[in-house]
């Protein structure tokens, strides 16, 4: 099947109760085995390119990675561009191939935010490429934080509809206290639930995409630190809550972390039993299969597998 934007795909998913999954892709067995999963479970599926991925890969050995998946496989496959962070980054993957794009200016100050947004969005809707763009900080935030430090920090639901208005983006990362990496909470995890119902009531019909999203699955963790490294107090998002996000406007969920613990640990157990296996195959094979048994559980929680 050809590739195709996330345009549609997020059309079919909004107020359907799930999200299609966004998978962070670097090399050839991370794209295999999450492909492989969302094959077998019928999912459509994002592959998403962060910038770092793009210069430890290379873009054409992506592309081409990504093309044989395309051409073995009946999944409809977006393209995406993952925290672009300038116009040029997505120009580069516009014209080489992406078949969407995230431009990142939650940094910036709200008017600097809305004017790269909408630079890229004047060079990508022309050429038929959705932008998702990111309002808010990225930060699990504690339970004593004041409601005008969570205001400066979350996504403001009157300020998320004048940036979607003025800036032409296509869909919108939201900051609800989902962060990245393997330590997204000092306490109890928490989402702001009740921000994510206003936001999604100041923008009705439109996309919502959330970062940060993965579980750092204990299973994991436990083998990564029983065979090696320490991860001590990694916690991340839990089932329960991304099932419950995924109700509504939220049609993307970015996971990497995930990714890349369950391919640790699975390398790490591999060489703690097995010292004397030096066959890349020998650890890498389990490994993509460790990472797609994970890919399927999570395309469950997301609610998207028998969605194609
Ligand atoms: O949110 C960032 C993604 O996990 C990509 O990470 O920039 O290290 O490739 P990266
Ligand atoms: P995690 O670090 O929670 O997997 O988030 C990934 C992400 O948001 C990629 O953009
Ligand atoms: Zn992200």
């Amino acid at each position: 099947m050809p590739k195709v934007s996330t345009k549609p795909l997020f059309e079919k998913a909004y107020g359907k109760g799930y999200a299609v999954g966004a998978f962070n892709v670097n090399n050839m067995e991370i794209i295999q085995g999450i492909v492989e999963a969302a094959e077998e479970e019928k999912a459509p599926l994002i592959l998403q390119i962060s910038k770092g991925a793009r210069k430890y890969a290379r873009h054409e050995y992506l592309m081409k990675l990504i093309d044989a998946a395309l051409e073995i496989s009946d999944l409809p496959i977006a393209i995406h561009l993952d925290h672009g962070d300038s116009f040029e980054l997505c120009k580069s993957c516009i014209d080489g191939g992406f078949t969407s794009v995230m431009i990142d200016g939650s940094h910036l100050p709200f008017e600097e935010n809305i004017a790269l947004v909408k630079k890229v969005v004047d060079y990508a809707h022309p050429r038929g490429i959705p932008v998702e763009a990111e309002l808010g900080r990225l930060a699990g935030i504690e339970e004593h934080v004041s409601v005008s430090d969570r205001d400066a920090i979350y996504t403001n639901p009157k300020e998320a509809k004048e940036f979607v208005e003025r800036s032409g983006c296509d869909s919108l990362a939201v900051a609800i206290g989902t962060s990245h990496g393997a330590y997204k909470f000092k306490s109890e995890p928490k989402l702001d639930f009740e921000r994510l119902k206003q936001i999604e009531e100041a923008l009705p019909g439109f996309p919502l995409v959330l970062h940060g999203a993965s579980t750092v699955l204990p299973e994991f963790v436990e083998l990564c630190n029983k065979y090696g490294g320490q991860l001590p107090g990694a916690k991340g998002v839990p089932e329960e809550m991304i099932k419950q996000a995924v109700q509504g406007a939220v049609c993307k969920v970015n996971i990497d972390t995930d990714l890349r613990l369950a391919m640790t640990a699975s390398i790490r157990k591999e060489f703690a039993e097995n010292p004397a296996n030096f066959d890349p195959r020998h650890y890498l094979g389990p490994a993509r299969q460790a990472l797609k048994d994970m890919v399927k559980h999570k395309l469950h929680v997301l609610n998207v597998a028998g969605k194609v």
